[in-house]
């Protein structure tokens, strides 16, 4: 068997991907409105460590990859469907040092000292987006890593004096930043209040101190709360990442984290299952991920989510809770509704209209792309109109909720002619709910939450995965799934937007 991508759904666009065939090995099911509702039940019936990971996006990392656009002209050809706004990322590798359940590519300890000339080809790489977003307001800001909060005061100021040379910003624009503990002093929390930064993502993963020890974090949990402490007095509008699913884990971990947070008076908690793509055994193998520890995860996550709730704080998004009036949440949930973000800095994943893209990983390519005057970009998907619709569609019901009249509204399209028998099976098998006009995944769904929000893709796509090798099928459930389960669109997608 080949050594296939580790993952159908995650962080696996630049590994090695199997080619579509264009001859399939055969059609998909024809739709038997009746059959649909067993198919469906026949093909869920697989327990993998997909749910609840923290990576997933749409349209997945199969399509075939198309080279860089040779301008922003060309990056921006199609009209975007929030045609007077967009958002804005940047990303900061560096870290104080490496977590030792982080993946993300980031460069810890001394690699700090790269961190001036990387700032200026940020700032080169701004400046050729300026042009193409003069007549848009940037909505928001996320400055992610890595820790950008490790970067020193002047770079910080130099980033943010950029920002508004090159963008004009909103008035009420949302300015995130990521941080970790040891990294915020109080001078850095009013260097950042002073620059426009109105909100805080700070991980501080656990309070049992413990566990935290054994993450290769170095900082207790008293520095952690002396920071969040000033962060709450001087931002307020602050998230804390926690995590839960460790080996070493207590059972009471994490709600006694949430309850210490709660009394604290956070009003953001996000919530994340430890994802081990890392040290996956089966990688060598081909074979997908295999977590032992996946019913242990869904029972902590439930409870989780029952006691945030009965707390005030509401779901935001999938891993996400907040109180409502106390936080905002714009960025990450606009990421999902087609909003042109974008993104700047190694790695970093943007959104042009019906075109999401990657700038390239390593530093050195990423600094060749802008010596050589091009974007820094290593890959772009091209979606048709459907398949942009359907990225809202499916990315919005895996994370909250889908509102049928508002997507009718922004594309034309009532998709409740169009999946009318992919909704009511869902519906009867107990995983989806219809309140009036909002469709939401029910908690019985949780096990094939990066799934069924898949099986709403159009059938032409479903029909290209015929295409993908045997093998690759039968290792990866969600293309299997989408495959076995045949024909999901009751009727056409007419899609009418302008090209
Ligand atoms: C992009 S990281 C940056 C945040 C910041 N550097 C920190 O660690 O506090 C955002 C969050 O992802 C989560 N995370 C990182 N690695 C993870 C993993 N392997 N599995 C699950 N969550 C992870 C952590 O909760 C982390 O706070
Ligand atoms: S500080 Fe955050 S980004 Fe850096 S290694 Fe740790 S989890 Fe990853």
């Amino acid at each position: 068997m080949k050594p296939y991508s580790v993952s159908f759904n995650k962080r696996s666009r630049l590994n090695r991907m199997p080619e579509i065939s264009h001859k399939t090995a055969g059609l998909l099911q024809p739709l038997e409105p009746d059959g649909l509702t067993e198919r469906l039940s026949a093909s869920l019936m697989i327990e993998n460590d997909f749910y609840p990971c923290f990576d997933w996006t749409f349209p997945p990392p199969l399509l075939n990859k198309s080279e860089a656009p040779a301008s922003t002209d060309e990056l921006f050809m199609h009209a975007s469907v929030i045609p007077d706004a967009f958002s804005l990322y940047l990303h900061s590798p560096f870290c104080k040092s490496l977590c030792n359940f982080c993946y993300y590519t980031i460069i810890p300890g001394r690699g700090i000292e790269k961190a001036e000339l990387y700032v200026d080809y940020l700032l080169r790489e701004m400046n050729m987006y300026a042009e193409v977003m003069q007549d848009k307001k940037c909505e928001s800001i996320y400055f992610g890593g890595g820790t950008p909060t490790f970067l020193d005061d002047h770079l910080l100021a130099k980033l943010f004096e950029g920002i508004n040379k090159n963008f004009n910003l909103a008035d009420n624009a949302e300015i995130s930043i990521e941080s970790s503990p040891g990294t915020l002093p109080l001078g850095k929390v009013e260097l950042l209040r002073s620059l426009g930064v109105n909100r805080l993502s700070y991980g501080i993963q656990t309070l049992d101190e413990k566990l935290l020890a054994s993450m290769n974090r170095h900082y207790s949990v008293d520095e952690a709360l002396r920071e969040l402490d000033v962060a709450l007095a001087l931002i307020g509008n602050v998230n804390v990442d926690t995590m839960y699913g460790f080996e070493n884990e207590s059972e009471h971990a994490l709600q006694d984290t949430l309850q210490k947070f709660y009394d604290l008076g956070v009003p953001s908690l996000s919530i994340y299952a430890l994802d081990r793509q890392r040290d996956n055994k089966n990688k060598e193998l081909g074979l997908p991920p295999k977590d032992e520890s996946y019913a242990d995860k869904i029972r902590i996550f439930s409870e989780a989510d029952h006691f945030l709730f009965q707390k005030g704080y509401r779901q935001i998004l999938q891993n996400v809770y907040a109180i409502p009036g106390k936080s905002t949440y714009r960025h990450q949930v606009r990421r999902w509704d087609n909003l042109t973000l974008v993104s700047l800095g190694v790695a970093a994943q943007g959104y042009a209209p019906r075109t999401p893209y990657q700038n390239y990983p390593a530093l050195k390519s990423y600094y060749r792309a802008i010596d050589e005057g091009r974007l820094p970009i290593v890959t772009v998907d091209h979606l048709s109109a459907e398949m942009e619709l359907i990225r809202e569609v499916s990315s919005q019901l895996r994370f909250t909720q889908i509102d049928l009249d508002s997507i009718q509204h922004k594309y034309g399209v009532n998709l409740y002619i169009v999946f009318a028998d992919l909704i009511d099976s869902l519906i009867e098998l107990g995983y989806l709910q219809r309140e009036l006009n909002t469709l939401r995944m029910t908690p019985s769904a949780s096990y094939y939450n990066n799934i069924i929000p898949m099986l709403f893709a159009p059938d032409a796509f479903s029909q290209q995965l015929l295409g993908l090798p045997e093998e690759y099928l039968q290792a990866f459930p969600v293309p299997s799934v989408m495959v076995q389960v045949g024909c999901t669109q009751s009727a056409p997608i007419e899609v009418s937007l302008c090209e």
